[in-house]
This record gives C-alpha cells, sequence and structure tokens, in this order.
C-alpha cells in the first residue's frame, strides 16, 4: 500500500522533470552556435585573398606573443619580453580565430588543428564559416549552372558577419579607458596611452591607408549574391578590386 503511493508520488513528480529536460534539449539546439573551420576551409575557394591575408599582421599575429618577438614593442608595453606568452589566456584571444567558441582556436589544442586558427584568420572578420561557406558552394554551383543569383539574405541567416566595424572593435577597442562601450578584461596592453600609433580608426584602418596593411587585398566578385545587407564599404572597395587569376 505505502510502496503504491510512493510510486504514485513518484510519477507525478517526474513528470515535470521531463517537460524540462525536454526543453532544455530544444533550447540547446536552438542555441547550438555555429564552428569554426579554419582559414585553410576559406582558402580552397579563395585562394587571391588567402595570398594577400598571408602578408598582412594579422596572419602572423601569433608569432607575436613568442618569446623574444618584437622585444621592443613589448618592453614598451611593461611585458616581458623573454616570456612565452602563447599559452597565456590573457593573451591568446585577440591573436588567434575564435577562442573558446565552438570549433575555434583553444590553449593546448592538437598542433595540427592549431594551424589554421592561429592567428587572425578569416573568420575573425567575416564570422563562424560552419554554415555559410557551404552556402557560398551553393550559390556559386547556382551561377555556373542555371546563371541565377542567390539572395544574400542567406548569408545573414547563416550568421555571416557583414558588420566589419563590430569585429575588429572587439580586439583593437579593447584596452583599458577605451571609449567602446563594451570594452571588458583581458585588454590589449597596446593602447594609445602606450603609443598613439595604437590608436585604432576604422574607416582608415579598412581601407589600409598609409602604411599598414589591415586587411587582404581586394578582388572583383562575380556578383553570386544579390541584394540586402551589402555594406557600402563593399561597393567602395569593389571599385577598385583587382581582377582574380583563375
Ligand atoms: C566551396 C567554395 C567556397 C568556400 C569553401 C568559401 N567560399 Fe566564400 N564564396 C564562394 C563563392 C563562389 C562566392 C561568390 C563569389 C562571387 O560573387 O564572385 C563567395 C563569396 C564570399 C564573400 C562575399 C559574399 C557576398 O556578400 O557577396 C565572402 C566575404 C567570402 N566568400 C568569404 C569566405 C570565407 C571567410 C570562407 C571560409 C569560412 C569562405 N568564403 C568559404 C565560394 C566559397
Ligand atoms: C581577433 C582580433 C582582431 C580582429 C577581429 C581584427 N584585428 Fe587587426 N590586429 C589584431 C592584432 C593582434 C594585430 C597585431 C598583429 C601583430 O603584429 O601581431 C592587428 C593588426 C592590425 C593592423 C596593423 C597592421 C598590420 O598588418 O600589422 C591593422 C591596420 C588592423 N589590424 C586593422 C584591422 C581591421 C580594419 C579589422 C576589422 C576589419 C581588424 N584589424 C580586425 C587583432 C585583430
Ligand atoms: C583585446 C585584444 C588583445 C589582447 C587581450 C592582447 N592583444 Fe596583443 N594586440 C592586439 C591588437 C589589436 C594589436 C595591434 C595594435 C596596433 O598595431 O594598433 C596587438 C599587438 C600586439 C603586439 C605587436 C605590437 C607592435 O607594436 O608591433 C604584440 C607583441 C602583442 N600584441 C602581444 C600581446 C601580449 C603579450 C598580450 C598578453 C599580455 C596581448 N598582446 C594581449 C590585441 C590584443
Ligand atoms: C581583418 C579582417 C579580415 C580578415 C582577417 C579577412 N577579411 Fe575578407 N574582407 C574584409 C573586409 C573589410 C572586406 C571588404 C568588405 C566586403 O567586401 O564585404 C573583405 C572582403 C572579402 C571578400 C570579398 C571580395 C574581396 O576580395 O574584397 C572575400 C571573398 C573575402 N574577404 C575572403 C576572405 C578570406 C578567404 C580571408 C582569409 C584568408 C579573409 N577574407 C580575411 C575583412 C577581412
Amino acid at each position: 500500500m505505502s510502496m503504491h503511493i510512493g510510486t504514485i508520488k513518484m510519477s507525478l513528480q517526474l513528470r515535470p522533470c521531463f517537460l524540462l529536460a525536454a526543453l532544455l534539449v530544444a533550447g540547446a539546439c536552438f542555441a547550438q552556435e555555429i564552428e569554426y573551420k579554419g582559414f585553410r576551409v576559406c582558402t580552397k575557394c579563395h585562394d587571391a585573398q588567402g595570398d594577400a591575408w598571408r602578408n598582412t599582421g594579422h596572419a602572423r599575429a601569433f608569432d607575436s606573443l613568442r618569446p623574444n618577438a618584437k622585444a621592443d614593442a613589448k618592453t614598451k608595453a611593461k611585458l616581458d619580453p623573454a616570456r612565452d606568452y602563447t599559452q597565456d589566456k590573457n593573451c591568446v584571444g585577440c591573436h588567434v580565430t575564435g577562442f573558446g567558441a565552438p570549433g575555434g582556436y583553444q590553449v593546448g589544442m592538437d598542433a595540427d588543428a592549431a594551424k589554421s586558427l592561429a592567428g587572425v584568420g578569416c573568420e575573425s572578420c567575416h564570422g563562424a564559416g560552419g554554415k555559410y561557406r557551404d552556402v557560398h558552394g551553393a550559390g556559386g554551383d547556382k551561377l555556373k549552372t542555371t546563371f541565377e543569383t542567390t539572395d544574400r539574405k542567406v548569408l545573414v541567416e547563416a550568421k555571416q558577419n557583414f558588420d566589419y566595424e563590430k569585429a575588429c572593435s572587439k580586439c583593437h577597442l579593447n584596452y583599458e579607458g577605451s571609449k567602446w562601450p563594451d570594452a571588458r578584461a583581458p585588454y590589449s596592453p597596446f593602447s594609445p596611452s602606450i603609443d598613439p600609433k595604437y590608436q585604432f580608426e576604422f574607416d582608415k584602418a579598412v581601407r589600409a591607408e598609409g602604411k599598414v596593411t589591415g586587411t587582404h587585398t581586394h578582388y572583383k566578385l562575380r556578383g553570386v549574391f544579390k541584394g540586402d545587407s551589402l555594406p557600402p564599404l563593399r561597393i567602395e572597395l569593389q571599385k577598385n578590386a583587382k581582377e582574380a587569376e583563375e
């Protein structure tokens, strides 16, 4: 008798429990983050941008964390030039791709996988490519076979990033005393108070004016994707873009 009551009680307690579990699982599925893939996935199809990117400081950003690299700059920023900062969580985040995110760089990860994620790679600016890279391939095929373009909104849905200023700010405006509202630790030690040359101006930097080569050289797009979320910057940069050799 008492056992019977016990069973009833238990099943009553279990029901809301199952419901909660089901909701949690559903929630986790919806919130699933898109994975980082590393630059090699992108350069398979975007060879020209890949070659240009390799010549930028971004591609080599991880090397700056090695002992004795950029020693003068480190000394000026009160860092120890002889120290190895490549495993330091206060540094790595801005010198790699997708730090701590699914598919992204992690301290102590497999050395081979790390090669495609060390440095500020394609996805640091264009967003985690786990979904949109397939959309690119499909769009390219569609233009080739049916001469039809694809609406750019599918790229936005696949979480390709077009807000470049926001992407740059996460690394370049994240220092102590920054006016950028989202600034928080770990901060970049290379703030304008160390040297005014570290002052970041998006409009200038994104056009790589002066001696800096912030982003890669731009190559002409064929126009596989059409429609919104095209940043005005794209139109401007495409005017002077180079023809890619195929
Ligand atoms: C299977 C081949 C393929 C892969 C892999 C690929 N892309 Fe693309 N991508 C394309 C094609 C094709 C286009 C359309 C090019 C055109 O319009 O001339 C494109 C377009 C783009 C555009 C412009 C999109 C627009 O708004 O018109 C960007 C930026 C880009 N790719 C970045 C990347 C990045 C970053 C990666 C890696 C995560 C990547 N691509 C992976 C083939 C690919
Ligand atoms: C994930 C962090 C990160 C993002 C995102 C990022 N940068 Fe950088 N950037 C760096 C780091 C780190 C360096 C220093 C590289 C080095 O010397 O080690 C750098 C260097 C530069 C330089 C100096 C020139 C050079 O080639 O060394 C320019 C200009 C620049 N970035 C512009 C930009 C622009 C524009 C954007 C956005 C479109 C951007 N960066 C996005 C981290 C980032
Ligand atoms: C919040 C992002 C961020 C963090 C954290 C960060 N950096 Fe950087 N780092 C940058 C950016 C952005 C630049 C490029 C600054 C520029 O050229 O305007 C840079 C540049 C550098 C440079 C090159 C400076 C030069 O003048 O050539 C070195 C070396 C460096 N970082 C080392 C480190 C070390 C060591 C740490 C940890 C103690 C660290 N960084 C943490 C973002 C960061
Ligand atoms: C520091 C940020 C940054 C990094 C890193 C970066 N890009 Fe870009 N990329 C841009 C910006 C800014 C544009 C110009 C705006 C636009 O066209 O949407 C652009 C444009 C493009 C385009 C459009 C055509 C062109 O050449 O302008 C493609 C394709 C592209 N990037 C691919 C890549 C690939 C592949 C990589 C890695 C090898 C990469 N990008 C790395 C910022 C970056």
